[in-house]
């Protein structure tokens, strides 16, 4: 039996346009394979050149979301808007209709999931966020129904396409960050304001989401250590690579006895690792399980279709199950009580360092790092810096595993003598 369902779509942008397109141009295709004929009631945005563009027919065009939310025809409301103003109060109205929603807002859920996910709950209805994380990639998916009989023990994710853009540009030209950011922007890969990007927050809220799903407790994003790629050095990244290391802006997630672990930030991983052959605006994640091992998702982390793949796919699913699947946690603002994150965490670390050309002057950073228990790999000298005046011998260090509260203090020790300065300080995941 074919199951008739109405779909309406808040937001015309790049990823409600790429939906609207799906759903119209694939109707027959989804009745056929999933037995399901969804159809877009209703269109509701602010540009009219926008629904010209897509071809809106004006009986689909709404002027306001009590228009939308009275439509018995609509069953399922997309939230394409993005960002935590209009978006979330429309969630909340559709929510409060008992209309299940879609969206691809990884802000609103990241921080807000608690509070909708209750009212969906109240009234029965679904959420689903496949879209809110890593574009077109079904990672959430795969964690809900594709990996529940693991404990997921870690994962490491690129789920930034614009940074992942800048690093691998970096990495291939040795062009510096800015003039990177510049040809990003140029280009679309990057937008006019990039902060959310490039220093790390749009990474952060995937993680949260992301990890308090793999670890079925509510990872925060205020407990995730965050660090951006706008400090980083193009002399880093190539001697980095000299090393057999690739620079990417990873999001970090372990759970262990000790607790759970969340970050961002700039990582160092080998070369060999399949997370370093993820390039140009491409995402992946990689995730360790304790039945499957080792399994990497990769693909497209952002774009119209990409993303539109996701959120009609959650469509799909609300439209053929009847059965609602809510977190397997207690969904809340904070971390439950109980639950340890590791703020201390272990990592390797690659150090540049200025160091004056005198006698004893190793011998003297050395015994820093002893004293704060710091086992050296590797030292390289990388000749003189350019300073003129006094040049200094450039030392490029790599750590054994540390803890970030030892090698912290070990750089404010260097920094204090009169020797030698670290100008530059990466994590490395080996
Ligand atoms: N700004 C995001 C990125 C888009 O660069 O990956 C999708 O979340």
């Amino acid at each position: 039996m074919v199951k008739k369902v109405g779909v309406a779509i808040l937001g015309l942008g790049v990823v409600g346009g790429g939906t609207y397109k799906t759903l119209v141009e694939h109707h027959d295709f989804y009745l056929k394979t999933q037995k399901v004929d969804i159809t877009v009631q209703l269109v509701l945005d602010l540009s009219k050149e926008r629904m010209d563009e897509l071809g809106v027919p004006q009986e689909c065009r709404a002027t306001s979301i009590e228009e939308v939310l009275a439509n018995p025809q609509v069953d399922i409301v997309v939230e394409t808007i993005g960002g935590i103003g209009a978006a979330k109060n429309f969630v909340q109205a559709a929510l409060r209709e008992g209309k299940t929603v879609v969206t691809s807002n990884k802000e609103l859920i990241c921080k807000y999931s608690h509070e909708l996910e209750d009212m969906a709950k109240r009234k029965g209805c679904g959420l689903y966020y496949e879209a809110s994380c890593v574009g077109g990639v079904p990672i959430i998916r795969t964690l809900l129904d594709g990996l529940q009989a693991n404990r997921i023990e870690k994962m490491m994710g690129i789920v930034n396409g614009t940074t992942n853009y800048i690093l691998t540009k970096m990495s291939n030209g040795g062009a510096n960050y800015e003039e990177t950011l510049k040809e990003a922007q140029r280009l679309g890969f990057a937008e006019f304001d990039p902060t959310n990007d490039v220093e790390g927050f749009d990474s952060t809220y995937k993680l949260s989401i992301l990890s308090s799903m793999a670890f079925h407790t509510k990872v925060p994003y205020m407990n995730i250590f965050r660090e951006g790629i706008t400090g980083l050095s193009g002399e880093d990244i190539a001697y980095g690579k000299e090393m057999g290391y690739t620079l990417k802006l990873l999001a970090i997630g372990k759970q262990s006895e000790k607790g759970i672990e969340a970050r961002v930030h700039p990582t160092f991983i080998p070369s060999s690792h399949p997370l370093a052959g993820v390039n140009d605006s491409f995402n992946a994640v990689y995730l360790t399980g304790d039945t499957v091992e080792d399994i990497m998702l990769y693909g497209r982390g952002a774009g119209a279709l990409p993303t539109a793949s996701a959120v009609v796919s959650d469509v799909i699913h609300a439209a053929t199950h009847s059965d609602i699947k809510y977190s397997t946690f207690k969904n809340k603002e904070t971390a439950e009580r109980g639950v340890k994150f590791v703020a201390d965490f272990s990592s390797a670390y690659y150090l540049r360092l200025s160091v004056e050309d005198r006698a004893g002057a190793l011998a003297k950073i050395s015994g820093i790092f002893a004293k704060y228990g710091i086992s050296l790999v590797e030292v390289v000298q990388k000749g003189k810096t350019n300073d003129k005046e006094e040049p200094k011998v450039l030392l490029i260090i790599i750590t054994h595993q540390t803890t970030e509260r030892a090698v912290n203090h070990a750089v404010a020790k260097i920094n204090e003598t009169e020797l030698a300065t670290v100008d530059a300080l990466i994590r490395v995941e080996k």
